[in-house]
């Protein structure tokens, strides 16, 4: 049922959709790469990724996930998935964060300024490798979750939920680009 199928690609991803958010609204101070540059004389990742954003967004990812499975005794009729795995909380919510800074990393390499856009990688990059790093370390509960029309519903969302929840960010002041 299609309903069902988007229910699970939200719930299943929340993890992974708040941690970016919360670094938005964390982030700050020293940036990951130190300040430093490449032999091609850009920055490494640049000062939009600040170790402080990284460390509360996956906090607040895994946080997300703990409390969701305080939630699904409640809601298990409506949402038809197992319970994160301890496992799959963390790599959700840190690898939202790495697949974020690795688009940065290949932004300043393809001589994107900090907060230009990349279409596509903007959208995506979390949702692939925190997909990735999950299936690795938790396989089991992955290809129970993440069925291939669960995954299809999640590449269609997310861009939608990400474009939507950016648009509004910077509505609100929040972040310095709609997207
Ligand atoms: N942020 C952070 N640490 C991260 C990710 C984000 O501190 N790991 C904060 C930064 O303040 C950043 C803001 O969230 O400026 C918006 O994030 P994002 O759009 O990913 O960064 P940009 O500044 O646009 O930089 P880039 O071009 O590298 O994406
Ligand atoms: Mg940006």
């Amino acid at each position: 049922m299609v309903l069902e199928t988007v229910v699970v690609a939200i719930w299943a991803m929340l993890p992974a959709y708040i941690p970016n958010n919360v670094a938005v609204l964390a982030g700050g101070g020293r940036p990951i790469d130190g300040g430093r540059t490449l032999d091609d004389g850009t920055r490494i990742l640049g000062d939009g990724k600040t170790w402080r954003g990284t460390a509360f967004g996956t906090v607040a990812g895994i946080a997300v996930a703990l409390a969701l499975n305080q939630i699904h005794p409640f809601v298990s009729d409506i949402v038809v998935a197992e319970p994160f795995p301890i496992a799959a909380a963390v790599s959700l919510a840190f690898g939202a964060m790495l697949g974020d800074i690795l688009a940065s990393f290949l932004k300043r390499r393809t001589g994107r300024q900090r907060g230009a856009a990349f279409p596509g990688i903007d959208q995506l990059d979390f949702v692939v490798v925190a997909l990735l790093l999950t299936a690795i370390v938790a396989t089991g509960w992955f290809l129970e979750t993440f069925t291939l029309p669960v995954i299809v519903a999640v590449l269609i969302l997310t861009p939608l939920l990400h474009l939507s929840t950016n648009a509004i960010a910077y509505a609100l002041g929040l972040k310095d680009e709609p997207w």
